[in-house]
């Protein structure tokens, strides 16, 4: 079968395009026939490494998500079925099997099934950015852990970076949940993503004043804070968050050796809002959290609430498996969307 895979991190030309026997099927595991990956900038940090150049100790098969067919059935999967539609997630986590290869295998529990009204691109967006969303929105013990339709009625929820794919999902499963959404961004374009995301309110921070537009539009504060920028805008992220209130960093807008810091906390501002400063991986979250997560995207899925495409706030940038170098600088030189590859069709 196809697959791309790199034996030595560094820039996308590590990746290459093989030839590789057919994965077993073990107890509890499941084969799914992959048609789409998806590309998320986890996947290019992990093949550029700490260190670039570094030799692996086998070969590493990229990507996180991804979306297909299910190939194979290992002994003691229960719920899941050969020919069954399935998404996929955290697939090359902590192992060498992403989703760019035709068939990958997985334990059951990262194998979830796939609507019938939502497409495989779909299904290929959501495992990174839905997931991490999901944590965000739910982090707080003022909020439920796991969302549900109306869940987060009579809340506001601020995303910032409201165009991002991660801060698109949070921005659909917030709407979804019920929460009054707004929306930070740093262009017309992308406010108009946000919008067409659902988010009520948009604030393009470049040509206005955040806090400013909050207290107008939410002036008890900001329940849950989705923040993709911490050292840019924690400072606005503390005066405008209301009691019990969360603010959810899922990201270090810098890449390598360099961690920003971000501890000048005011103490009693966080103790007096009893107000939760959340760091969230993906990666790390409990495993009752992240079970949690896949429900609660899941149910928002199933009620058609988490949809792509340029019209519903997300452009899809496509790819062919053998260009997975193209759709990995596509990724990391910050394109607008989300990129795609395309595995297979769904007949094969
Ligand atoms: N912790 C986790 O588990 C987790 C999970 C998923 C992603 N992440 C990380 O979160 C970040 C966003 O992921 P994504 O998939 O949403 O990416 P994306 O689709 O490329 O979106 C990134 C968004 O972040 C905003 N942003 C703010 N400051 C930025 C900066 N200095 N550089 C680049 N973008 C900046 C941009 O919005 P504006 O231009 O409107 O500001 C942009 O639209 C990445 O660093 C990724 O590695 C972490």
């Amino acid at each position: 079968m196809r697959a791309i895979a790199y034996s030595v991190t560094g820039g996308a030309d590590v990746l290459r395009l093989v030839d590789r026997p057919v994965p077993d099927v073990g107890d509890n595991e499941v084969r799914v026939r992959i048609i789409a990956s998806g590309v998320n900038p986890t996947d290019w940090k992990a093949r550029t490494g700490v260190t670039p150049g570094e030799v692996l100790d086998a070969p590493r098969v990229p990507n996180q998500d991804g979306a297909g067919v299910i190939d194979a059935v290992g002994p003691g999967v229960t719920g899941l079925e050969v020919g069954d539609r399935v998404w996929v997630w955290d697939a090359a986590w902590q192992r060498t099997e992403g989703t760019a290869q035709e068939l990958v295998t997985l334990p059951a529990r990262q194998v979830v099934p796939l609507p019938p009204s939502a497409s495989f691109d779909t299904g290929a967006s959501l495992g990174i950015p839905a997931l991490t969303a999901h944590l965000a929105l739910t982090s707080h013990e003022a909020t439920p852990m796991q969302l549900a339709k109306g869940s987060l009625a009579g809340r506001t929820v601020l995303v910032a970076g409201g165009a991002g794919a991660v801060g698109h999902a949070a921005i659909q499963l917030a709407v979804w949940a019920g929460a009054s959404v707004v929306a930070t961004v740093s262009s017309p374009e992308k406010a108009e993503y946000a919008s067409r995301a659902g988010a009520h309110q948009v604030v393009n921070y470049r040509t206005h004043h955040v806090a400013s537009e909050l207290r107008a539009y939410a002036p008890e504060g900001v329940d849950i804070i989705v923040e993709v920028n911490p050292s840019a805008n924690l400072a606005t992220d503390l005066e405008v968050v209301a009691t019990n209130g969360s603010i959810a960093i899922f990201a270090s807008t810098t890449f390598g050796a360099e961690d920003p810091e971000i501890l000048n906390v005011p103490v009693r501002v966080g103790m007096s809002k009893n107000m939760r400063l959340q760091f969230i991986l993906t990666y790390m979250a409990t495993p009752d959290r992240k079970d949690a997560a896949v429900r609660g995207v899941s149910a928002a899925l199933a009620d058609g609430a988490l949809p792509v495409g340029s019209e519903h706030g997300l452009p899809l940038h496509r790819f062919p498996l053998e260009e997975m170098a193209a759709a990995h600088r596509a990724s990391e030189k910050g394109v607008v969307g989300k990129v795609l590859v395309d595995v297979a069709t769904p007949e094969q």
